[in-house]
């Protein structure tokens, strides 16, 4: 069974022996509709796993619908999963049908689900243990066969102790847990990655690389990732961009990496104008700034205290940063 799926036709890339298991295990679970929680840094992957997972259980002709929980503002999460009927607030003109009958047969894959408020975790709990749920403003209760796909880079664990994620949800998430590990766990898969991302370039601009000389590459190995896969892909493409000749040279992979190290250097610690650098804008400044303080604080509220803006400003920039991505 295994053996039969095309994990690289599925986006998947990655031949080192832990994500061989992870492989593994992923073909196996996918089988049953089992709530699944994917955890792992951020960028190593956890919503290809989760894609992966979709496409290659029996379910995969229904719609796989995503929601980042982080992204969307805090009341309108509620909105987003259950819809609502006509009438229900002012400015509803119309019923709203909602994710969770969207990805009904399908997969509804909560990203950042850490980042969920406690009352919607709630209504979340209710959904998944009834398979039921009414759209806000609504009487009539809605049936739905929905296989949920949490994903969170926090830790969930300590979110729990400090009570800011219930116990009882956890444990209706993680029937089955899977660990996608850091890049620098797999240095192996760096070269087949960087190969598909090279290919992914000419495909998107048209046939100019052939690849990436082996010193270029042996960098590319060796380099720490802490953005893991994400921070490598846009490592390789930056460099694509800025290769002279039919590869990338060493020179072009330091200047990636250089810059990036400048950026990461140069954004403040703490809440404070930020200095620019050499070679990077002062959006890519602030964007370090904000993610920065995202990744150190415990809540989005707390980040946007310490940056001095507004929590809705927080988010639409955060928005902002993920389309930049896609
Ligand atoms: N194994 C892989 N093979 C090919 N591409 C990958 C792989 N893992 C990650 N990527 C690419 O890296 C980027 C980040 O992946 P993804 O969004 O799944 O990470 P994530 O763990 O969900 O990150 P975050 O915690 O920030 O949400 C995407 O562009 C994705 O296509
Ligand atoms: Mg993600």
């Amino acid at each position: 069974m295994t053996a039969t799926i095309d994990f690289g036709s599925l986006g998947l890339i990655g031949q080192s022996a832990c994500m061989r298991r992870l492989c593994e295990r992923l073909a196996r679970v996918s089988r049953f509709r089992a709530n699944v929680l994917v955890l792992g840094e951020s960028g190593t992957g956890k919503e290809v796993v989760a894609r992966a997972l979709h496409a290659c259980g029996p379910n995969a002709q229904h719609l796989f619908v995503p929601l980042n929980c982080a992204a969307v503002a805090r009341d309108i999460v509620e909105n987003e999963l259950f819809g609502h009927e006509k009438g229900a607030f002012t400015g509803a003109n119309e019923r709203k049908r909602g994710l969770f009958e969207l990805a009904d047969g399908g997969t509804l894959f909560l990203d950042e689900i850490g980042e969920m408020e406690l009352s919607t975790q709630a209504k979340l709990l209710r959904v998944l243990e009834r398979n039921e749920f009414r759209r806000v403003g609504g009487a009539g209760k809605i049936r739905v066969d929905v296989n949920v796909i949490a994903a969170s880079n926090s830790d969930l664990e300590r979110a729990i102790s400090v009570g800011r994620f219930r116990t009882d949800l956890f444990y209706r998430l993680k029937v089955v847990t899977l660990v996608v590990p850091s890049l620098r766990e797999r240095r192996d898969d760096i070269p087949g990655l960087v190969d598909h991302f090279v290919a992914d370039f000419n495909r998107r601009h048209g046939p100019h690389l052939t690849g990436v000389s082996p010193r270029a590459l042996r960098r590319l190995v060796e380099h720490d990732w802490p953005g893991n896969v994400r921070e490598l892909k846009n490592a390789v493409e930056s460099a694509a961009i800025f290769a002279t000749g039919s590869r990338i040279q060493l020179a072009e992979v330091n200047d990636v990496l250089e810059s990036a190290r400048l950026v990461a250097r140069d954004a403040p610690r703490e809440k404070g104008a930020p200095a620019p650098s050499a070679g990077s804008t002062l959006a890519e400044v602030e964007r370090r700034l904000v993610l920065d303080a995202v990744e150190r604080s415990a809540t989005k509220a707390e980040a946007a205290r310490a940056l001095g803006i507004g929590l809705r400003t927080l988010y639409s920039k955060l928005n902002e940063y993920r389309r930049a991505e896609e």
